[in-house]
């Protein structure tokens, strides 16, 4: 079995993607020019345009699994620059590549750390706002995570999670996909199982929404973007290795076939 950083550390060649960039976009790039390579979850940038409104104040803000943070530099755009935000996530290398993308838009107001989302280093009520965005998918540990994260956010504070979970027809589910390259990496479970969990560590559902008409939608797309004779210089498979191409179809077929669904649930303290 791989490590999870094996499976998104594929960062031997970070000069090699930096110069990509560089030629790219000399100028410096922006949020929606990075996200082929900074949103690497379904739904690309729509989909964290739609959570971050959300975000209706510029407080602390927590990520967890905050990937290369294009959430991040997207939230200093679009609404808030004020906002003190931390990118935490397990895989080193991503957050080095994160810090470095910081520098070259300029445009960000986030520090970045690595460490465990099932051990957070942080005092009690440290948060306004804890925001996963395709991670829990990763964490075995749901239950220590979520009491983590309730033991940091504060009370008046809101949990914002977009994820995948299991679909009706989850025996179809078909690998590799972009957060695993084998299933013992995928920890996905049932809404229910999460609204429990939830319900356990003393949070209310505020809002729940189905995203995966749309995010089927998205993903066709990307397919046909990527077939095109002309490629664009930044895909995902700079960050997520060659077998991309094989992911991105399975991630297809998985939500056409009901394997996954992808979910927004705003959950508060009781
Ligand atoms: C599918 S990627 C999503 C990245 C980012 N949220 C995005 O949407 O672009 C999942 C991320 O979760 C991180 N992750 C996995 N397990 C984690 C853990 N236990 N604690 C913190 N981060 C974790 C991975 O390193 C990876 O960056």
């Amino acid at each position: 079995m791989t490590s999870i950083d094996e499976h998104y550390g594929h960062f031997s060649h970070l000069d090699s993607i930096l110069n990509t960039i560089r030629q790219a976009y000399p100028e410096g790039p922006s949020p929606f020019q990075l996200a082929p390579i900074d949103q690497l979850h379904i739904g690309g940038i729509k989909a964290s345009e739609r959570l971050l409104k959300r975000i209706t104040n510029a407080g602390r803000i927590l990520e967890i699994g905050s990937g290369l943070g294009g959430l991040s530099r997207l939230c200093y755009h679009n609404q808030h620059k004020a906002a003190l935000y931390v990118c935490l996530d397990i895989t080193h290398p991503l957050n080095k590549l994160n810090s470095t993308l910081n520098q070259l838009t300029a445009s960000h107001c986030s520090s970045v750390l690595t460490a465990d989302g099932q051990s957070l280093p942080f005092n009690d009520d440290s948060f306004d706002y804890v925001v996963m965005q395709h991670s829990l998918l990763n964490i075995p540990d749901k239950n220590k995570a979520l009491q983590e994260i309730s033991r940091v956010l504060s009370p008046n504070g809101q949990l914002i999670l977009h994820e995948v979970l299991k679909g009706s027809n989850y025996e179809s589910m078909q690998f590799p996909v972009p957060w695993a390259s084998q299933p013992d990496h995928s920890h996905l479970i049932e809404e229910e199982a999460l609204l429990s969990l939830l319900n356990e560590k003393g949070f209310v559902i505020s809002s729940i929404e189905d995203w995966t008409q749309e995010a089927l939608l998205w993903r066709t797309r990307q397919t046909a973007k990527a077939n095109k004779v002309q490629k664009p210089s930044l895909t995902p498979a700079l960050v997520l290795g060659p077998n991309f191409s094989v992911m991105g179809s399975n991630v297809q077929k998985n939500l056409a076939d009901s394997a996954i669904r992808i979910v927004e649930v705003v959950a508060v303290p009781e």
